[in-house]
């Protein structure tokens, strides 16, 4: 489990030589993530999402309030907590090959064979792309294998900042499916604005707008009530999309 509270985080903008904006990006975020519970976050461009993963993942400091990372909320044993995302650069060096990655990965992971069974689930088997540098995978493939190597370390917690942004739908149902399968147990915190994709996956949607909880739900309950209007555009648009499609022949 992960809780997170009164969590804080600011950001100082210089406007001029002597003014300064204080860009107020969370404010007083408190929420209980369980275990077994995938969780999606939706939110507008610029709303804190990323900003709140980072603190979630202990890439980046509050200003003030705490994380807690527990498997039982007394004990405070410590868990395995790893993140996608979007950008793969940020955890894979293009002097590397996936066949480096792999051997990593596999070395402190809890199962040594996990990483080759994913890498082959995602479409991207040792024997195929293990020679290859990281500049030289697509951007998709960087998302695969980003995730794979996560996913095989089997973690507690798994944070997830839009990492399927190049990847195409049929591959992200794989993904999907992976989680569902060696994460069932886990904490999943899923950020993407594809609102599909995240009642796909998640049991739980939080609406997150200025740093702040706006509505929270049930995945059918956010359908049906649609409280605030990000949500109500979100699923708007989402329907449009598919409308169109079905009258396609
Ligand atoms: N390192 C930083 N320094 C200063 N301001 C920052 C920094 N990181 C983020 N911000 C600001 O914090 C706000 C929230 O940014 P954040 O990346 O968390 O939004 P987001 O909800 O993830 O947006 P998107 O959906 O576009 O990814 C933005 O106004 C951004 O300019
Ligand atoms: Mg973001």
């Amino acid at each position: 489990m992960l809780s997170a509270k009164h969590v804080y985080k600011t950001y100082l903008e210089k406007v001029s030589i002597f003014k300064w904006h204080e860009n107020k990006v969370i404010e007083d975020f408190s929420y209980d993530f369980l275990s077994g519970t995938r969780y999606g976050i939706i939110g507008v461009s610029g709303s804190g999402k990323t900003t709140l993963a980072s603190i979630l993942a202990g890439y980046d400091r509050p200003d003030s309030g705490s994380i807690i990372y527990s498997k039982h909320p007394s004990d405070g044993s410590s868990i395995r907590v790893r993140n996608v995302f979007q950008d793969t650069y940020r955890f894979l060096n293009p002097v590397n090959t996936l066949e480096w990655y792999e051997k990593n990965i596999s070395a402190i992971s809890p199962d040594p064979k996990l990483i080759d069974k994913i890498l082959d689930a995602v479409g991207l088997p040792l024997e195929r792309f293990g020679s290859l540098y990281i500049d030289q995978l697509s951007g998709g493939q960087r998302q695969r294998l980003a995730f794979a190597m996560v996913l095989s370390q089997l973690p507690d917690v798994l944070i997830l900042d839009e990492p399927f942004s190049m990847i195409d739908p049929p591959n992200a149902m794989v993904l999907f499916s992976l989680i569902r399968k060696y994460l069932d147990k886990s904490t999943v915190i899923y950020i993407d604005h594809n609102i599909d994709r995240v009642a796909y996956l998640c049991d739980h949607i939080i609406a997150f707008d200025k740093g702040r909880i706006v509505e929270e739900d049930d995945v059918k309950k956010i359908f049906e009530t649609q409280k605030t209007e990000y949500v109500e555009k979100l699923i708007w648009a989402s329907e449009k999309i598919s409308s169109r499609m079905k009258r396609q022949p």
